[in-house]
């Protein structure tokens, strides 16, 4: 019998978590300690993050395994997702003893002050890629927002010629002026909380967080600049 999940999956827009869903209680799970009192809630385990990027990463095996792919990590907050993305890729190409000749090339973009988006979004590591030239790129990017970042940075990879662009985004936001520029492949799609964990920040801080978390009103005065 055919594996409907397999195909009910396809171009999903990730796994949806809802408005009114209030998080897991931060008693469930163990964190630093030296972030209690600065977490409302969890809001997806580390456990169902690895879950998900593994099936995301057969979602990528099936279109693209035949072809040598260019792995374009968005830093910082991508660097979690991107490392355990490639490792699944890994796990499954040699599991089926077809493996892809990947390399990983990272780039650094930066636009947010606390919780707020600011106008200027620096893209660093990024001023040659004519390498991408005729490349299969895959942008791996831990959040989604509006989709200005990523549309500008879109434009950007496209000006080096890639023979293709796809880009895999572990959250999504749902805000109101949502661009039409979203990822092909998605994690999640939560509200517009700011959230923090599994190398996403506030202000350099939470990186080292496991668990996807919603940052609470003390948390952002704690460590705000
Ligand atoms: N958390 C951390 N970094 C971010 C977020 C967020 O919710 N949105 C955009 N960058
Ligand atoms: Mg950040």
């Amino acid at each position: 019998m055919a594996d409907v999940s397999v195909q009910s999956d396809r171009r999903s827009g990730g796994i949806m978590i809802n408005d009114d869903w209030p998080g897991y209680s931060l008693d469930l799970f163990s964190y630093p300690a030296h972030y209690s009192g600065d977490l409302d809630s969890v809001i997806i385990p580390h456990g169902v993050i690895m879950d998900r990027t593994e099936r995301l990463a057969r979602n990528i095996m099936d279109d693209l395994g035949d072809h040598d792919i260019v792995v374009l990590c968005v830093l910082k907050g991508g660097y979690q997702f991107c490392a355990d993305l490639v490792d699944k890729i890994k796990a499954l190409s040699c599991s089926c003893d077809h493996t892809i000749p990947m390399r990983v090339h990272f780039i650094r973009l930066r636009s947010y002050l606390n919780d707020q988006s600011t106008e200027d979004l620096h893209i660093l590591g990024a001023e040659d890629l004519s390498f991408l030239a005729e490349k299969n790129v895959l942008i791996v990017e831990a959040i989604v927002g509006t989709g200005k970042t990523m549309e500008t940075l879109l434009k950007h990879v496209e000006t080096f010629r890639p023979k293709m662009i796809k880009v895999a985004g572990l959250l999504v936001k749902r805000v109101s002026h949502n661009s039409a520029c979203l990822p092909d492949y998605v994690g999640f799609e939560i509200p517009n909380y700011f959230v923090v964990g599994y190398a996403l920040d506030y202000n350099e801080y939470f990186r080292d967080l496991n668990h996807i978390c919603v940052i609470s009103e003390s948390g952002k005065l704690k460590y705000k600049i």
